[in-house]
């Protein structure tokens, strides 16, 4: 004996190939929520900016009879909240009678705004027409580096006026701010905003990566350090403002074990309308290729929402990989994000390759991984704008 320890060779036996579960089909209630995006014209350019590479033109929007109709149809199918979005849903001149429409029909809804171009006096007004809630983004704390994520002069100014009236009119404020490798220092310091403006709830969502999101991905990744001192950040603030301030946190799932549960699971609780009136079950699901998506203008929402091949794609467990279909997690996640897994593995059926068990899943290493350390490329603004 040469003085090796010796040790028993260990068999490993390979795993067992995961077996499908057949399980009954989901049953399918109304839907909880709608993003109603009723334009994409912004006065902003934000280099994650979720609006599609192909922007529709400004005059292929829903007419305001045809808004109404598609709002009118959400309440009656028993939709609670309708965020009214963008784009910047304050360019449109018919903002009011949406509100006003939604109020009588008791829907909670929610303004989201860049809040650029909204005034006092058109505030107040939508409040007194019924409006229940606003949410502001934030770009940056900075003003140079507002201006430069957004594409704008002077949007933290109009941004911090507009969070003072929204306190002085009543109405509850979140902030929202979508987080990247250019403020994501900045953390903390979105969290004192908050505290100061006498938010109630902020969002610190780091950036997905859809859209424009994608194109500009090597400007906006993170990198890990910053992401573990983002969550001790965050996690620190969450004990000590209980109580006090909602903080949401959007972790950032190229770094991730596991997938998010992408919209609580494919066309389960909510569903989004386009300028156009496509009815999507998210807002990127048009990156999904062979779906027809179907007009809320020609078909009837309820349809959509029960009946669509495009909805009940995804519902359930039936369409999904044995990995998925057997995982003990699946109604934790469902399978993760549907655009995630086709953009990255060309496949949307797959498990989103977030999860540490995808044969994909080293396709983030790599990702992060390669634009580590790089200086980050400039932005790659859209060109489409709110004059358009
Ligand atoms: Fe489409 Fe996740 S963004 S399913």
């Amino acid at each position: 004996m040469d003085g090796q320890t010796i040790v028993a060779p260990v068999v490993i036996s390979p795993r067992p190939a995961p077996q499908h579960i057949a399980r009954p089909a989901p049953v399918v209630g109304p839907p909880l929520g709608m993003l109603a995006e009723l334009t994409h014209r912004c006065p902003l350019q934000c280099g994650y900016c979720s609006n599609p590479i192909n922007l529709l033109k400004a005059n292929r929007e829903v007419d305001t009879a045809g808004w109404l109709s598609i709002l009118e149809q959400a309440a009656d199918l028993g939709i609670l909240q309708i965020h009214l979005s963008g784009g910047e849903p304050t360019l449109r001149s018919d903002l009011e009678q949406f509100v006003a429409l939604l109020a009588r029909k008791g829907v909670y809804t929610n303004l989201i705004t860049a809040g650029t171009v909204l005034t006092r006096d058109r505030l107040f007004a939508l409040r007194d027409m019924g409006l229940d809630h606003l949410q502001l983004s934030i770009q940056s704390v900075r003003a140079d580096l507002s201006d430069k994520i957004g594409n704008i002069k002077g949007g933290l100014a109009k941004k911090l006026a507009l969070a003072g009236w929204v306190k002085e009119s009543g109405l509850p404020l979140t902030l929202n701010a979508p987080v990247h490798r250019h403020n994501i220092m900045d953390t903390g310091a979105v969290i004192d905003l908050a505290l100061e403006l006498g938010a109630d709830r902020v969002e610190i969502a780091n950036v997905q990566y859809y859209g424009w999101a994608a194109v500009n991905k090597a400007a906006l990744m993170p990198e890990w350090a910053q992401v573990l001192e983002q969550k001790a950040v965050v996690e620190e603030a969450r004990e000590r403002l209980k109580g006090i301030l909602n903080i949401d946190f959007v972790t950032p799932d190229y770094y991730a074990k596991y997938p998010k549960p992408c919209m609580g699971g494919w066309a389960t609780d909510v569903l989004n309308v386009t300028p156009e009136g496509k009815v999507l079950p998210c807002h990127a699901a048009e990156s999904l290729t062979g779906i027809n998506f179907e007009n809320a203008t020609q078909t009837p929402l309820a349809d959509i929402w029960y009946k669509s091949e495009s909805f009940n794609r995804y519902r359930g467990y039936d369409w999904m990989t044995d990995l998925c279909n057997s995982c003990d997690r699946v109604d934790n996640c469902f399978g993760g994000c549907r655009c995630q897994a086709m953009a990255l593995t060309g496949a949307a059926e797959n498990a989103d390759p977030a999860c540490i068990k995808s044969p994909h899943h080293h396709l983030m290493a790599e990702i992060t991984g390669g634009y580590a350390g790089e200086q980050a490329p400039p932005f790659v603004y859209r060109r489409i704008t709110a004059q358009n």
